[in-house]
């Protein structure tokens, strides 16, 4: 379709860092050094000092820098971990896979975030950490979730898979809790080559068990502390992301950009009545992994875009309460409304950093076209 708008268009992306990331591969390639080594420890540092963190190590995914940070802060069996049911699976799936309870706390639903004013009533004496989602690039309210979580001694955890360079009253994401978890799936904002992630702590110890953790919990060859995994980083990764994170904090500005741009159009062109643009809360940073809308008749919405070629996606359709797998928690449809509302609303929209004018115009035509005409 020659008017094709895609949600996500790594391609466009390529073209502008070809060369460079070329060559950072190919020089991983002339070293042979695939398994730790330079790259990845430049990553650490500049992740670290991008973040305003002392320590950062990399991983081999989001999924498994919650895994690990968890493991590190002994999360385990008869353990309770207390956090949002509108993410994505991994959020919960670490939890349940240490032998952890997930205890689910309703979000807010302006910023689809965890609810702070929720979160007292579900912390009991078993609660041995709280994870906080970023969730869409926009950072929850970690200071008043660490209100509530720092006099009981409980650790909060970033899920800031989608939020790396998001910040919260003037610091990043990553340094606002006890950890920091990111993902470097493709479609993040910093995405790699393949899966990749980093873990970064403001607090030493923590971090150094990290290291351990990710590599069997050795300490000298083959003397081993602690029973971790192979959760680690490639070189080839961490030489293609160092090219990427340069280009950061531009691509997440336009980003940010077309963001303000779609919600200024849909004010302007009165479409506010039937879509609701994502609110950023004062000193939230927003990096808009994802612009993500409430809409009426979304899923209507949803075949008339796809009809126009016009790239979309509902993150997330089943909020993490309802998965069959977390049947045994007992949990039922009601409990936590204010996800299942957003679960049933939501759509996400493309905003990627090469967009261009034409291509959002046409976005905002098929909207039109949606609502007004029909
Ligand atoms: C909120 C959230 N948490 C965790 C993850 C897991 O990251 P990964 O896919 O790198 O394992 C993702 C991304 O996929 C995510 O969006």
């Amino acid at each position: 379709m020659a008017d094709a708008v895609p949600l996500l268009d790594l391609k466009a992306q390529f073209e502008g860092i070809r060369d460079e990331v070329t060559r950072a591969v190919l020089s991983v390639l002339e070293s042979q050094r695939f398994i730790f080594g330079p790259e990845v420890e430049a990553l650490e540092k500049e992740v670290a000092a991008y973040c305003g963190v002392p320590r950062a190590v990399g991983v081999s995914s989001g999924t498994d820098a919650l895994l690990v940070t968890l493991m590190a802060l002994g999360v385990g069996p008869g353990d309770e971990v207390a956090t949002s049911p509108f993410t994505f699976f991994a959020t919960a799936g670490s939890i349940h896979r240490l032998g952890a309870r997930p205890v689910f706390v309703d979000i807010r639903p302006d910023t689809f975030n965890l609810d702070p004013e929720k979160l007292e009533a579900s912390l009991t004496e078993k609660t041995r950490a709280v994870i906080a989602v970023h969730l869409f690039g926009q950072c929850a309210e970690i200071d008043r979730i660490r209100e509530i979580a720092d006099p009981r001694g409980i650790p909060v955890v970033e899920d800031a898979a989608q939020a790396l360079g998001a910040s919260w009253k003037g610091r990043k994401a990553g340094a606002l809790g006890r950890a920091g978890c990111f993902s470097f799936f493709p479609s993040k904002n910093l995405g790699g080559l393949g899966d990749g992630g980093m873990v970064v702590s403001t607090d030493p110890d923590l971090a150094e068990r990290v290291r351990l953790l990710r590599h069997h919990g050795q300490v000298d060859a083959y003397r081993h502390a602690y029973v971790g995994g192979n959760f680690r980083l490639d070189a080839i990764q961490a030489a293609a992301l160092r090219v990427k994170l340069a280009r950061l904090d531009a691509w997440s500005a336009a980003r940010a950009e077309h963001a303000a741009w779609y919600t200024r159009e849909i004010r302007r062109e009165g479409l506010e009545e039937f879509l609701t643009p994502p609110a950023v809360l004062p000193g939230a940073g927003h990096v808009f992994n994802q612009f993500t809308l409430r809409a009426k008749r979304r899923d209507a919405l949803k075949e008339h875009l796809k009809a126009r070629g016009i790239g979309h996606a509902v993150y997330y359709p089943l909020p993490l309460h309802l998965q069959p797998c977390f049947g045994y928690l007992g949990y039922k449809e009601g409990d936590f409304p204010v996800s299942e509302k957003a679960a049933a609303e939501v759509i996400s929209l493309p905003v990627y950093p090469e967009l261009t004018p034409s291509q959002m115009e046409r976005v905002l035509e098929a909207l039109k076209d949606f609502y007004k005409a029909s």
